[in-house]
């Protein structure tokens, strides 16, 4: 199969919607693996803004967030002439094999996401079908590259799953012609909470801003919504999961600093919450600062993000041409 790899590193792809800002869960989820794959693997990371349209926007805020992620990716350190950068709707082989595999994936299979379930009620006013084909289409991003691993949070991994089997059923009928993909989920920081529901994952579509952290957020900012965070009634800084608050603030301290739950739970015995969360709020703005510095430098210059970008479509779409011919003949296309 033809893929950028050769026989010691692997393919690592993944991609981000371009649905809004940033949050802190993208990054501890999904990023900060990326940002330390990318050193040894071959790897592919795009801007999803064809699946974000499966959610109403203005089109001039879809065009602006687009742009925003893409500098985002670049912010993180991947390295545009190394790895391939680019976004989804530039290479047209994606929307292709996303309708080959509509056909080979079965109605029932789809219904059982619990991502469209969750999304069809939030948007009630708008379940178009592309919601529902959603995990198709990300399917066929997987697929059209080759890629050995996708390194996801949580939410990903039953998408993730959809595509293994789509991939598995179609090679069954017509031979070794997709690589079949392992989900990488990180041990910490693969499911960021709300700051304000933690019993629900932190989303930059909230329409509570208290509830996420966003990577441009000023510090300021960031500080306010991390102290404001719900806890509990306790005052102890302990892991259990009857203190979802104070775990996922754990969670995102560990995740910063390195230190592991003991170590947290021995820097803050006998202090309140008001010590750790201001504790937190540092560790975060800490991590942060460096990445949204960079963000500004690299939004700031149209021309170079121009050139990244028009530059990553055409190395993905190399890629993917080949991978959709071998498709388009095995399925039975007629040829010329
Ligand atoms: P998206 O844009 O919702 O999120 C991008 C990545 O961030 C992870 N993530 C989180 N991780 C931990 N805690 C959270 N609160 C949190 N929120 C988001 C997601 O798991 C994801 O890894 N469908 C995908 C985008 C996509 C894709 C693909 C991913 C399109 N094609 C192909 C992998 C491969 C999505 O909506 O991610």
């Amino acid at each position: 199969m033809d893929t950028p790899n050769n026989e010691t590193k692997k393919t690592v792809l993944s991609f981000v919607q371009a649905s809004g800002t940033p949050t802190l869960g993208n990054y501890l989820g999904a990023f900060k693996n990326w940002h330390d794959m990318a050193a040894e693997n071959d790897c592919i990371f795009g801007v999803a803004d064809l699946h974000a349209i499966t959610v109403r926007s203005e089109p001039k805020d879809l065009r602006r967030r687009s742009v925003e992620m893409y500098a985002m990716l670049l912010a993180l350190g991947l390295d545009p002439e190394k790895n391939i950068v680019f976004l989804q709707s530039h290479v047209a082989e994606h929307s292709q094999l996303a309708w080959v595999l509509n056909c080979y994936t079965q109605f029932g299979e789809a219904s059982r996401m619990t991502q469209f379930k969750d999304k069809s009620q939030r948007h009630a006013d708008n379940v178009n079908v592309g919601l529902f084909t959603y995990p198709i289409l990300m399917a066929a991003d997987i697929l059209l590259y080759g890629a050995d691993q996708v390194p996801v949070g949580d939410d990903q991994k039953q998408h993730l799953e959809l595509a293994r089997d789509v991939a598995e059923r179609f090679n069954g009928l017509y031979g070794e012609v997709f690589r079949i993909p392992q989900p990488y989920i990180g041990k910490k920081g693969a499911k960021i909470l709300s700051l304000q529901e933690p019993e629900k994952k932190m989303s930059k579509s909230d329409p509570n801003q208290k509830a996420f952290i966003s990577l441009t957020d000023p510090t300021d900012v960031m500080v306010k919504k991390i102290k404001s965070a719900v806890t509990d009634s306790e005052a102890v800084v302990r892991y259990s999961p009857d203190k979802p608050g104070v775990s996922n603030l754990m969670t995102i301290y560990s995740c910063c600093t390195g230190k592991d739950f003991a170590a947290i739970e021995a820097e803050f015995a006998g202090r309140g919450y008001g010590d750790f969360k201001a504790a937190v709020a540092e560790a975060v703005a800490e991590e942060l600062r460096p990445l949204r510095d960079e963000y500004e430098h690299i939004l700031a210059d149209k021309a170079y993000i121009e050139k990244c970008a028009a530059e990553g479509a055409q190395k993905a779409a190399y890629l993917a041409r080949k991978t959709l011919r071998k498709v388009m003949k095995k399925v039975g296309f007629y040829q010329i």
